[in-house]
């Protein structure tokens, strides 16, 4: 297996591939203003196994298109939507998010937690951003510095990993040049990283490794996931996931 297989084999029997809970869906979901008179179009961007698309899916009314890039996620959350009869309202795409088959102003919403840094935010948001409908939402869950400043070693490592990572004023500026009005901000508590993401992936490590021999690529995988968990715990007080809820303009 190569390292990438490997990867998405640690991951795929996850709930999540990343911080987030029910919760802080439906949070920012409660910041979404439309006529639900018609079936919603919803686009999950990055969904991974899809945790966020069932809790859109249930607590929506409309069809999800489901966008991943790997279709052993694409799997698990087809096995989850048929578990939960929710076939019917979920469509699974592999595609990559920066080169989506979609039609200009096609979606009502488009959601994507987490996962938009794999093309960066403001790439994404002007990639986007055509495909919706003016008036329509996007909901962005990004990394974010909650404070102004911070530990020299947490500062370096993510200008290193993401030098995309910004306070959340300047993130709803690039939402704001971009022809987006901001309806809503808040970060993920500390649960959302630990309870819902970081203990089910320790729990994880052990069968991970036995699985695989504990092959020396099975090992650099669970120490740099045990790396970012210390990071996460020694300064959780100066970053998080920020989730971005804003409306489309109409174009001037
Ligand atoms: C951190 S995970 C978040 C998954 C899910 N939204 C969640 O919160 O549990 C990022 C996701 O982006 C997907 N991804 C990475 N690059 C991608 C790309 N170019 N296009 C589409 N999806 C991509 C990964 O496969 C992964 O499922």
């Amino acid at each position: 297996m190569t390292e990438l297989e490997l990867l998405i084999d640690f991951h795929k029997n996850a709930e999540r591939q990343g911080p987030g809970s029910t919760a802080d869906t439906l949070r920012a979901l409660s910041f979404i203003d439309l006529e639900q008179s018609r079936p919603l179009k919803v686009a999950d961007i990055g969904c991974g196994s899809g945790a966020q698309t069932i809790t859109l899916a249930q607590n929506s009314e409309g069809h999800i298109t489901a966008v991943d890039l790997f279709p052993e996620f694409l799997d698990r959350l087809k096995q989850k939507s048929a578990s939960q009869d929710l076939q019917d309202k979920i469509t699974t795409l592999e595609a990559s998010m920066d080169n989506l088959p979609f039609g200009p102003e096609e979606y009502d919403i488009i959601w994507s937690e987490g996962a938009i840094y794999n093309i960066g935010f403001e790439a994404g948001i002007k990639k986007w951003k055509d495909f919706l409908k003016p008036g329509g939402y996007l909901a962005l869950s990004e990394i974010t510095w909650i404070t102004n400043s911070r530990p020299r070693e947490i500062e370096e490592h993510w200008n290193t990993e993401y030098p995309e990572i910004g306070t959340a004023s300047g993130k709803i500026r690039i939402l704001e040049k971009n022809g987006f009005s901001p309806v809503g901000y808040f970060y993920l508590p500390q649960s959302s990283w630990i309870d819902t993401y970081y203990k089910p992936m320790e729990e994880r490590f052990e069968d991970f490794l036995i699985r695989h021999g504990n092959s020396e690529a099975a090992m650099r995988i669970v120490d740099a996931e045990k790396d970012e968990i210390r990071k996460y715990r020694k300064y959780k007080d100066y970053f998080s996931y920020g989730f971005y809820v804003a409306k489309k303009l109409p174009e001037e």
